[in-house]
């Protein structure tokens, strides 16, 4: 099958840092289809040999393991090729087109890695000049709008173009290995869906922690924050994969629909409930991996006043039969004490203990990153005396060792399901929509409260009012048990 594929904003931070050396990786485990031309486009004027050689100096900053050898990254380079492109000239449009006619390929497939407030006039362009045929997909990069308003017009000019099979819109966690996991160990295995709901299931606790701050990115985060960042789509997009009802099908369709009605079936907010339910923090200058870092305020092209938050945390519930009144806890943040992305799913305890002192709950751990794998907390006998209390074992299941033979990093598995038009791990309109549909009250109840975000130090694990969120219910976060 042959493709074409092309990078809008060729020269740009994700090209260069995400989405080249993720092709790379495809290319050298083989993975990318034969007969594949890629073309990288973007304001500058330079030919394909300069661009060639841009990228191979780029590479020199991506990490050992994954970096081109010289005879690798020739062999790459011949797929590579550079045209100038102005985004506001049709006749440019009209010159891709051409390129594009050359050999008709396959499939074709334009990825926006721009800014998204470039997508609409990108897309009406790529409509004028008819690149919107039954052959093309277009890839849209997060951010997707910057509430609800902005989403939809996004998707209206979108959706003036294109067909929605022809969006791949991205969310890069889906393409994390573990999270295709969560889908594997729901709905491949029987073991756990009988336990999977309110009768057997205490409360979900869904983290996103990193350790890192908001690093030469302050101008893009100050407008942003956690909660657009990483709960709108990262947090949101795990818990309905763990709420989800089992879809008929492994198809994009029946995949998409499920989750969809979760994120309708979330509670909504209201002002009340936002002073409530949720916890937003800002990190002060604190120590981290035992450096001392700069607070929030003092970070370059960050505002010395900022009330932008770099910490969430909530509580909501998925008001259906499955999970009624079942605590769903989603948090993230920036400077955290670890970079640490897990789901805990803690069970009720027991009916009735019969042994002596008292029994922990099971606890099911689903470990995103940095590791990848799964801890099952149980209890048994040591053996050693009559009436001895239980002690707690796990069992661990490390999935790199397991399956250590080339695992497909995020990127690469993203592009080789455009590439293969499968949009099982893409995320559709309706369901970018609605979730933030359901954040907007947030960020509305936050520009009304002048109280702003609560200060945690860096390397912490963030407010304590978020530890509070929890154990107002008589539970606690993963780390404080
Ligand atoms: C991005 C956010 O979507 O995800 C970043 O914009 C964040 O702020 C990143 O650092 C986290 O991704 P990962 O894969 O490193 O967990």
């Amino acid at each position: 099958m042959s493709f074409d594929l092309v990078f809008f904003g060729g020269t740009g931070d994700l090209t260069w840092r995400k989405l080249m050396p993720a092709l790379f990786q495809a290319f050298r485990h083989g993975k990318l289809p034969e007969g594949g031309r890629v073309l990288a486009v973007a304001r500058d004027e330079q030919d394909d040999d300069q661009y060639r050689a841009w990228l191979k100096d780029r590479f020199q900053d991506v990490i050992d393991a994954k970096r081109p050898s010289d005879e690798e990254f020739a062999r790459f380079a011949d797929l590579l090729h550079y045209r100038r492109l102005d985004l506001s000239k049709p006749e440019h449009y009209q010159r891709l087109k051409d390129w594009l006619a050359e050999r008709d390929a396959d499939t074709v497939v334009l990825y926006l890695a721009t800014s998204p407030y470039l997508f609409p006039q990108i897309c009406e362009q790529l409509g004028r000049a008819g690149l919107n045929g039954p052959k093309i997909r277009v890839v849209l990069e997060k951010p997707l709008g910057h509430d609800l308003a902005s989403a939809q017009e996004i998707n209206r000019v979108v959706r003036s173009v294109f067909k929605e099979e022809q969006a791949f819109r991205i969310d890069h966690y889906l393409g994390k290995p573990s999270v295709q996991n969560l889908m594997a160990l729901r709905f491949g295995n029987v073991l756990f869906e009988p336990l999977w709901r309110r009768e057997s299931i205490a409360n979900v606790q869904i983290t996103i922690a990193e350790d890192i701050g908001v690093g030469t990115r302050g101008d893009f985060y100050d407008k942003t924050g956690a909660l657009r960042d990483m709960i709108q789509n990262h947090a949101l997009q795990l818990l309905t994969m763990v709420a989800m009802e089992p879809p008929s099908r492994n198809d994009a369709d029946a995949i998409r629909d499920e989750k969809l009605k979760v994120l309708r079936s979330l509670k909504p907010f209201t002002e009340h409930s936002v002073a409530r339910d949720v916890v937003r923090g800002q990190y002060r200058a604190g120590t981290s991996n035992g450096k001392a870092v700069l607070g929030y305020r003092e970070e370059d092209k960050v505002p010395g006043d900022s009330q932008r938050e770099t910490f969430v945390a909530l509580r909501t519930e998925v008001q259906n039969w499955r999970w009624a009144g079942v605590p769903f806890y989603l948090r993230t943040g920036k400077r955290l004490a670890a970079r640490d992305a897990q789901i805990v799913v803690n069970f009720r305890a027991t009916p009735h203990n019969i042994f002596p002192g008292v029994n922990a709950p099971n606890k099911f751990v689903i470990k995103l990153q940095p590791e990848d794998g799964l801890e099952l907390h149980l209890l048994a006998a040591k053996g050693a005396a009559q009436h001895e209390p239980l002690s707690p074992v796990s069992l661990d299941l490390d999935f790199d060792k397991a399956f250590a033979e080339n695992r497909v990093g995020a990127y690469e598995r993203l592009l080789l399901e455009v590439i293969a038009g499968r949009l099982n791990l893409f995320v559709r309109s309706d369901e970018q929509e609605q979730a933030w549909r359901w954040v907007e009250p947030v960020l509305d109840a936050w520009d009304k409260d002048s109280a702003g975000p609560r200060i945690y130090a860096a390397g912490t694990w963030g407010p304590a009012a978020a530890s509070a969120l929890v154990a107002r219910d008589g539970y606690a976060w993963s780390e404080e048990e």
